[in-house]
């Protein structure tokens, strides 16, 4: 094929599931899993592997309602008694077993009843809808801007999920695979794209099982005529969910991010303007275009708008994934849906591992970007995550910035050493000893967000500036902070 073996190589060594047997066991972990024990929970499966069964620490795994996790192959095997697996949530709930199902609660109704490519963009905007894959862009306008673009185009459904303590893609794959597909659908229809993609993350099997068990079925209803969908499965890459890594893994090389500008809606998959959508942005499209922009926004409360899914997870009493308005604080969905703190709480994670870590002073901050901004912190990919008082927050913050030394694709000076250094440097301080002055960790900091690639490195900076803010007293060793 006149492939170099080098290329090969190069390649394969990126993915964790090609580098090791997908049939190891692979126990999470990530900050979650880790405060509710599962370095121990490693340390036992490692001593009790036979015949030399490889036995691996992993980043998260996707299934924080469930911590501490691991799983064997593809089987998931949650290790704790306190979980309920995820419990009942909002319409959630009730999952759709087939597309009748599915049709008898209102489904198929945007996609049989789609309004001209104009009016969408319209209700988009109206809405409120920001990309919940994470960066919080407006999806009206990132229609509109593909809309512009000369075709053919693609769409592209980002189903990777890898931030730690986040479900909510894996809940609605799982769950509601109709409605999910009816969003691409009607995306694909807007967009003229006969071409489509799921990009879905190797760990969940069972939202491969039932997304195409769905496809077979919306292909039988005639639904699917004259368009191709395809599911391409990840290897274990958690920057492949960065959007254009994603293009780049499925162009079958490193999944290592481009430069943007130009942007995907511009030149994207194989250089032709391209769509991509969070799973979760595209299920909430339907019930925008059946209920109209305005009034899916009015659903948000405090000023935000409309509904999203929280993934709570963590020392909660019912860890799961959890609907609710826009703008409802940290305290409503822990002490609501999630039922209530399991021991007093000394940090809380409000979106993912970038966003930030909060004390508990946080709780009553309504879960919207300008709320959470003042606190330096982001609403992310709203993966809600408690940490009970008796694991350290600066352990906390040295195993996020593990995760990101880990999972950064290497290709930047600033997020490939800035990562380890900073790791180092918490490692240090933790064994009492001293790495490096606060002004040149800052200094560090500075550089990553000034001058990496991605989001990974850009966003890796706000949990240690965080922790500076509100844990000063941890930092006091290193010496003062930098003067403004
Ligand atoms: C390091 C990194 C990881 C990401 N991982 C995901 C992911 O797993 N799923 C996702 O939908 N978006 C992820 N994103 C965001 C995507 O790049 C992109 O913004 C998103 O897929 C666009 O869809 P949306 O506008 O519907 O959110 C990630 C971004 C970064 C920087
Ligand atoms: S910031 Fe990190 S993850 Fe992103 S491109 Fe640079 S090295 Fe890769």
């Amino acid at each position: 094929m006149n492939i170099r073996r080098g290329e090969v190589h190069e390649v394969v060594s990126f993915y964790s599931f090609l580098r090791e047997p997908t049939d190891a066991v692979r126990v999470c972990i990530g900050p979650v899993c880790d405060c509710l024990g599962a370095r121990d929970l490693l340390a036992r499966e490692q001593e009790q592997a036979q015949d030399g069964a490889r036995v691996l620490g992993v980043e998260c795994l996707g299934h924080c309602d469930l911590a501490p996790v691991l799983m064997r192959g593809d089987a998931v095997e949650p290790e704790l008694a306190h979980s309920t697996n995820g419990g009942p949530s909002v319409d959630l709930a009730q999952a759709d077993e087939t597309l009748a199902d599915y049709e008898a609660r209102g489904g198929l109704a945007a996609l049989r009843s789609l309004p001209q490519p104009g009016r969408i963009v319209e209700e988009l905007k109206a809405s409120g809808l920001a990309g919940y894959g994470g960066a919080g862009f407006p999806t009206g306008v990132k229609w509109e801007a593909v809309a512009g673009e000369r075709g053919p185009r693609y769409v592209i459904v980002n189903a990777d999920e890898g931030e730690p303590g986040t479900i909510k893609d894996r809940y609605l794959m799982e769950r509601r695979p109709h409605l999910v597909l009816e969003g691409m659908l009607v995306a694909m229809r807007f967009a003229e794209s006969t071409e489509g993609f799921i990009y879905l993350r190797e760990e969940y099997a069972l939202s491969r099982a039932r997304l195409n068990a769905a496809l077979e079925e919306l292909g039988a209803a005639g639904l699917l005529d004259g368009l191709q969908i395809r599911l391409v499965v990840g290897a274990g890459a958690y920057i492949c969910g960065e959007e254009t890594a994603m293009l780049e893994s499925m162009e079958g090389r490193r999944g290592m991010p481009r430069l943007k500008p130009p942007f995907p809606s511009q030149v994207g998959y194989l250089g032709r303007p391209t769509l991509i959508n969070n799973v979760e942005t595209l299920a909430h499209v339907p019930a925008v275009l059946r209920m109209g922009g305005e009034a899916w926004a009015a659903l948000g409360v405090r000023g935000a708008k409309g509904v999203r899914l929280f993934s709570v997870s963590g020392a909660v009493a019912r860890p799961g994934c959890y609907e609710a308005p826009n703008g409802s604080t940290i305290r409503e969905l822990v002490e609501g849906p999630a039922g209530g703190a399991i021991e007093e709480i000394g940090a809380i994670v409000p979106g993912g591992a970038a966003s930030g870590i909060l004390p508990p002073a946080a709780l009553d901050v309504p879960l919207a970007r300008d709320d959470l901004r003042e606190w330096g912190a982001g609403v992310g990919s709203a993966g809600l995550q408690v940490f009970p008082a008796s694991y350290p927050p600066l352990r906390l913050l040295a195993e996020t910035i593990r995760f990101f030394a880990e999972e950064s694709c290497q290709k930047c000076t600033p997020c490939r050493i800035g990562n380890r250094g900073i790791h180092h440097v918490l490692a240090e301080l933790d064994a009492g000893r001293v790495a490096m002055s606060r002004e040149q960790v800052e200094e560090w900091l500075d550089a990553m967000v000034a001058t990496s690639i991605c989001g990974l490195g850009q966003g890796a900076p706000f949990p240690v500036r965080n922790a500076f803010r509100w844990w000063p007293e941890l930092f006091a060793p290193l010496g003062e902070p930098a003067r403004a």
